[in-house]
């Protein structure tokens, strides 16, 4: 649940609204971190795929791409609007690309096939019971298939959150309490040791998880104010910290954006404000 709503609800409302308008910007920020997700992704000619919380396709095209004419991908997700993203840019893909199908699906309980390969960029932390999805997943996997993802260490190592919520908080009447352990949220699997048990616990023999810190591009411009303006943006509309202020009044969202630009301003550089990501890229087989 996210404020009272199920993960269903949360993707297909408001947020999943805008990221789905966003998604130009999510995937440019995301770079760095999805090229350090593919290196570690052997494909071979032919594998199939499983894309697991796919979003609007990035992902999924890129291994579309990879795996070529002879494979089969499978992006699922269970937000609407954003697989309707995704399907929009199927219809752009230059010939030479694996065929997807997008799913609308649970992946937590729906059975999509076999696959070679289950991945994900940050679509495996929103599950109401992991240990059932992981096994699932697990399931899902042909004979020495792999499961490899990304998801976020602690918030406070991951500065592109951390800043800007810094920002933030003393502006708010109160404090939002911490999310309650092993709910859905971006930072559930912000510890590695719970993370790997779970893994092993659903059936995976051999686990890694390895720390990946790359610095992202969180705003750009043609000048460092419109560079800091556009990551108050994304800051405020997009990234983990922005429920703080989704249903503000407008003097306190005006104070926050003020606020946020203020601690920004130091990192644009040449038109580009640049933070630190911190994640793990977990293996399993
Ligand atoms: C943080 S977004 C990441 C989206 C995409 N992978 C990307 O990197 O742009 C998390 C995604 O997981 C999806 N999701 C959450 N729970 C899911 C579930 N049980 N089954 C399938 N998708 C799920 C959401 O709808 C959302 O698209």
């Amino acid at each position: 649940m996210a404020g009272g709503i199920t993960q269903t609800e949360y993707w297909n409302g408001e947020v999943g609204a805008r990221w789905a308008r966003n998604q130009a910007v999510l995937d440019g920020m995301f770079v760095p971190l999805t090229e350090a997700l593919f290196a570690r992704l052997p494909f071979d000619p032919g594998d199939t795929a499983l894309d697991i919380g796919c979003g609007s396709g990035a992902t999924t095209l890129e291994a579309a791409r990879r795996v070529g004419p002879g494979g089969a991908i499978t992006g699922a997700d269970i937000s609407a609007p954003l697989l309707a993203v995704a399907r929009s840019r199927v219809a752009g893909e230059a010939s030479g690309a694996a065929p997807i199908r997008f799913v609308e699906a649970d992946v937590e309980r729906a059975d999509l096939g076999h696959f070679d390969i289950a991945l994900s960029r940050f679509g495996v932390m929103f599950f109401s019971d992991s240990g059932r999805a992981f096994a699932n997943l697990r399931r899902m996997l042909k004979p020495g298939g792999r499961l490899t993802f990304l998801c976020w260490r602690p918030l406070s190592e991951n500065l592109w959150v951390s800043v800007p919520r810094d920002a933030v908080l003393p502006l708010l009447p109160e404090i939002p309490p911490p999310p309650q352990p092993d709910t859905p949220g971006p930072f559930r699997f912000a510890d590695a040791d719970p993370l790997v048990a779970l893994l092993r616990g659903a059936g995976f023999a051999r686990v890694t998880c390895d720390a990946l810190d790359r610095d992202i591009v969180v705003g750009q411009g043609a000048t460092d104010a419109a560079a800091t303006d556009a990551a108050t943006r994304v800051s405020l509309d997009l990234g983990p910290s922005s429920h703080l202020i989704r249903e503000a009044a407008p003097d306190l969202r005006a104070r926050a954006e003020a606020a946020v630009t203020k601690i920004l301003r130091p990192y644009a550089q040449g038109g580009v404000v640049r933070l630190r990501a911190a994640c793990w890229l977990a293996q399993a087989a």
